[in-house]
C-alpha cells in the first residue's frame, strides 16, 4: 500500500512539473470564437437530445433515430450504470495509471465547444496507458446531473474524459461531484467552466491557445472498473470505464451554469448491467 501511494505521488509531481514547465506560454494567451465542433466521428448527426416536454424524444429514442445508433437500444453493455458498491469485485490488478501531458507549442492549444448536447474540451498531446493499451485524449466533458450513480444515488455533476487508442478502442474516465455545502466553486472545474458564458449558442467553439492540462484534483485512485459504452450516440460498446470512487464537490452555481449553457440536463439515465461485473481497486 505504501509503495502504491508513493508511486502515485510521483505521478502527481510529474504532472505538476509539466504543468509548471509551460507557464512561460501564458503571455501568448488569446481566444477567439470560431466555427463548430471538430469531433465529427462522435457526432455525425446532430438530431438527438436529452429530452423534451412530451417525452417523444430523449435517450430512450436514440436507437430509433439512425441505424448507426441501434446499440443505444439493443446493446447489452451500455453506459452509464448504477454501481452497487456491495457487489463490487475487488481486483488487486487494478493499479494507478500514468497520464502523460506534453505542453509543447503544438499541443498546448485547446478547443472548448458547445455541440448543442454537451460542453467539451479538446486538446492534443495527452496520453495514458491503461492495462497495457496506450490511449490518447479525445475530450473532457461535463454532465449535469451525474450519469453514473453509486447505490442508486445520483450526484449533481460528473466530469468525463474520453480516451481513444490507435486501434480505435475507447476508454472512459469519470468523476462525480456533489454540491459543496459551503457553496464555494470548485477551482479545478472553474478553469473550464469559466468559458461557459461565451458558449451559450449551439455549435460555438472557443479556441484557447494555452491550456496546460492537469487531471482534476482527483487521485484516479481508488476506482471502479467495468466494460460499457459511450453515453451518447452511437453508444459504441467495449469502452473500458474507470470511475473514481471518491465524490468531489462543486458549487450549485457551477452546476446551474452548465445546465443554462446547454439549455437543459446532459445526462443519459443509467442502463441495465445485464450481469456485468464491476471491479474495484483494493488499495
Ligand atoms: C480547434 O479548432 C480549430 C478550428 O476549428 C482546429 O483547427 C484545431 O485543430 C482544433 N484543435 C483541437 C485540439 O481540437
Ligand atoms: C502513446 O501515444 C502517444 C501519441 O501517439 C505518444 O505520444 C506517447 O508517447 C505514447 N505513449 C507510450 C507510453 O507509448
Ligand atoms: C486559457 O485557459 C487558461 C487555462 O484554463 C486560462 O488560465 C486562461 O485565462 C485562458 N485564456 C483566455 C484568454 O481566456
Amino acid at each position: 500500500m505504501e509503495a502504491v501511494q508513493r508511486s502515485w505521488v510521483m505521478i502527481t509531481c510529474h504532472l505538476s512539473m509539466l504543468f509548471l514547465s509551460c507557464g512561460f506560454q501564458q503571455d501568448r494567451l488569446r481566444q477567439k470564437i470560431v466555427g463548430s465542433s471538430t469531433d465529427e466521428a462522435l457526432h455525425s448527426s446532430g438530431d438527438w437530445s436529452y429530452g423534451c416536454k412530451d417525452d417523444r424524444c430523449g435517450p430512450s429514442h436514440w436507437g430509433d433515430l439512425s441505424p448507426d445508433w441501434e446499440l443505444c437500444k439493443t446493446g447489452k453493455q451500455q453506459s452509464p450504470i448504477n454501481i452497487a458498491t456491495f457487489d463490487v469485485v475487488a481486483n488487486p490488478n487494478l493499479l494507478p495509471f500514468d497520464v502523460v501531458c506534453e505542453n509543447t507549442p503544438e499541443t498546448i492549444g485547446a478547443n472548448y465547444t458547445n455541440d448543442g448536447h454537451n460542453f467539451k474540451m479538446f486538446r492534443r498531446g495527452i496520453s495514458v496507458v491503461i492495462d497495457g493499451t496506450n490511449y490518447t485524449f479525445s475530450h473532457l466533458t461535463f454532465k449535469a446531473p451525474s450519469e453514473h450513480t453509486f447505490d442508486g444515488v445520483q450526484a449533481a455533476f460528473e466530469a468525463q474524459i474520453l480516451w481513444k487508442s490507435d486501434s480505435g478502442a475507447y476508454a472512459g474516465h469519470a468523476w462525480l461531484y456533489d454540491y459543496n455545502p459551503d457553496e464555494s466553486d470548485n477551482p479545478y472545474l472553474m478553469r473550464y467552466l469559466q468559458f461557459l458564458p461565451l458558449l451559450h449558442e449551439k455549435g460555438k467553439t472557443l479556441v484557447n491557445e494555452s491550456t496546460p492540462f492537469e487531471l482534476p484534483e482527483v487521485d484516479i485512485y481508488p476506482y471502479y472498473r467495468y466494460i460499457g459504452s459511450l453515453t451518447t450516440p452511437p453508444c459504441t460498446e467495449g469502452v473500458l470505464w474507470t470511475v473514481d470512487k471518491r465524490v468531489y464537490t462543486i458549487s450549485e452555481k457551477q452546476e446551474k451554469d452548465l445546465v443554462a449553457a446547454l439549455k437543459g440536463f446532459s445526462n443519459r439515465p443509467v442502463q441495465p448491467t445485464n450481469g456485468r461485473a464491476v471491479f474495484g481497486s483494493v488499495y
